[in-house]
């Protein structure tokens, strides 16, 4: 079967099949696409949902992707990896515009504001894909009126992998409207591991190395003013987690808002 080839819904609980609106590629590991979007899909920014095709059996094949974009964007927007021979990105990344594609009925997460109590500044720590759920949080007006700063760290093996990140924060701050709310608060902090770069190194270095902060001008991290949102590998949440624990921040929930939150960044 095509992989574009959806069968259609099969319940009222089950997945909805949405159509592909446009796709971009950034390098031969990395892409982003925009669906249809339910006139019932509520989400909060930062969220997550199941996302698939279905498989030659029929039967759907979905995995967790954090939605990139923001919760008023008429529009849903992911970004994936490519995996060679991943069951579901393999086919995945093949989709072209009209194609159709699965969405799960029930977004969920924890990089959410309602999981964080109050702060002055904002970060957002992201390896590899796990920057998608911060291309959402960036773009959400919210973001500007509970944080007078917004540092988005992302870091990557090569250099075009930053691309999207990039993207994103320009085009934020240069919207229309989020230009206003995000110009003078957000900044991107882009680092990368195994090329040449000005900001060079994992962020869990340049934070304990305290370089993320000189770079940035500001105070090191500190519980009492700054909120945190992690996304990366499972190595780089745990890491990344100890230097939260270590400055003496709280863990977070949508039960029991604190002061850091992490969620794993999702790969088929
Ligand atoms: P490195 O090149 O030193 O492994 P991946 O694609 O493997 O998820 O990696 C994405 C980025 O995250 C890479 O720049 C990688 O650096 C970095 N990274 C991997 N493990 C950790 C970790 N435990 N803590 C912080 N950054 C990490």
């Amino acid at each position: 079967m095509d992989a574009a080839a959806a069968k259609p819904a099969k319940s009222a609980t089950g997945p909805t099949e949405e159509t592909v609106l446009s796709v971009k590629h950034y390098t031969d590991r990395l892409f982003s696409f925009r669906l249809s979007r339910p006139a019932a899909f509520r989400f909060r920014s930062g969220e997550f949902v199941m996302i698939g095709l279905y498989k030659d059996n029929g039967k759907p094949l979905l995995r967790a992707y954090s939605i990139a974009s923001p919760s008023w964007d008429e529009e849903l927007e992911f970004y994936s990896i490519k995996v060679p021979d991943g069951p579901l990105t393999s086919r995945l990344q093949k989709i072209v515009p009209g194609d159709k594609v699965l969405l799960g009925r029930k977004p969920t997460g924890t990089l959410v504001h309602d999981a964080l109590v109050p702060g002055k500044r904002l970060y957002c720590f992201s390896t590899g894909t796990g920057f998608a759920p911060f291309a959402s949080v960036v773009r959400d007006p919210e973001t500007y009126e509970k944080f007078d700063e917004v540092i988005v760290t992302h870091t990557c093996r090569e250099v075009a992998e930053l691309d999207y990140s990039k993207q994103i924060v320009d085009e934020t701050l240069n919207h229309e409207f989020l230009g206003e709310l995000a110009q003078g608060k957000l900044v991107h902090y882009g680092s990368v591991t195994r090329e040449d770069y000005p900001h060079k190194g994992r962020i869990t270095e340049l934070m304990s190395s305290g370089k993320l902060y000189s770079d940035l001008g500001v105070p090191a991290l500190n519980p009492e003013t700054d909120r945190v949102m992690i996304c990366g590998s499972m190595e780089m949440l745990a890491d990344t987690k100890q230097l939260c624990l270590d400055a003496g921040f709280v863990e977070g929930s949508n039960a029991t808002p604190a002061q850091f939150v992490i969620e794993k960044a999702f790969a088929g």
